[in-house]
């Protein structure tokens, strides 16, 4: 089983970006969680980091992954674009957020995106991702 784990515009600059909020974990160290929790789950991932809306959705329409894990990152409040290619495939969407969103300021607190997901991981830091890869393989079984 083959997940693709989407990380959205910013989330590059994690280990120095708000460390307070997102801790000091880089991209490279989380994707090696993520690997790690892949192999140990017997999972295929690719992982993709953009900023780009728009490589965001030719990422999901184009996947041949039989699941997706995302963190459309600020697109998650406003980006029906995404909402949309997420609601045109038939693969498992999986939502998750480094931060407990509903914690945060008002404008964090709405996800236009996470209802066209069969669910949304939110506040766990890291291990929200390796929450989604699981729940994204309870998807497929
Ligand atoms: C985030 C939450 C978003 O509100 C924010 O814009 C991010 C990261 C998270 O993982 O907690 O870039 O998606």
């Amino acid at each position: 089983m083959k997940i693709l784990v989407i990380h959205g515009p910013n989330l590059n600059m994690l280990g120095s970006r708000e460390v307070n909020v997102y801790g000091t974990l880089t991209l490279d160290q989380i994707n090696k969680e993520i690997e790690n929790c892949a192999e140990a789950e017997s999972l295929t991932v690719e992982i993709k980091q953009t900023n780009s809306e728009g490589e965001i959705v030719d990422a999901i329409q184009r996947t041949s992954a039989d699941a997706v894990v995302i963190n459309p990152g600020a697109y998650t409040h406003y980006s029906i674009a995404i909402r949309d290619a997420i609601a045109s495939v038939p693969v498992p969407v999986v939502e998750v957020h480094l931060s407990n969103i509903y914690a945060r300021e008002e404008f964090r607190q709405h996800s236009v995106t996470a209802p066209a997901c069969k669910g949304q991981i939110a506040g766990f830091g890291a291990q929200s991702y390796l929450l989604g890869l699981q729940a994204a393989k309870g998807l497929m079984k």
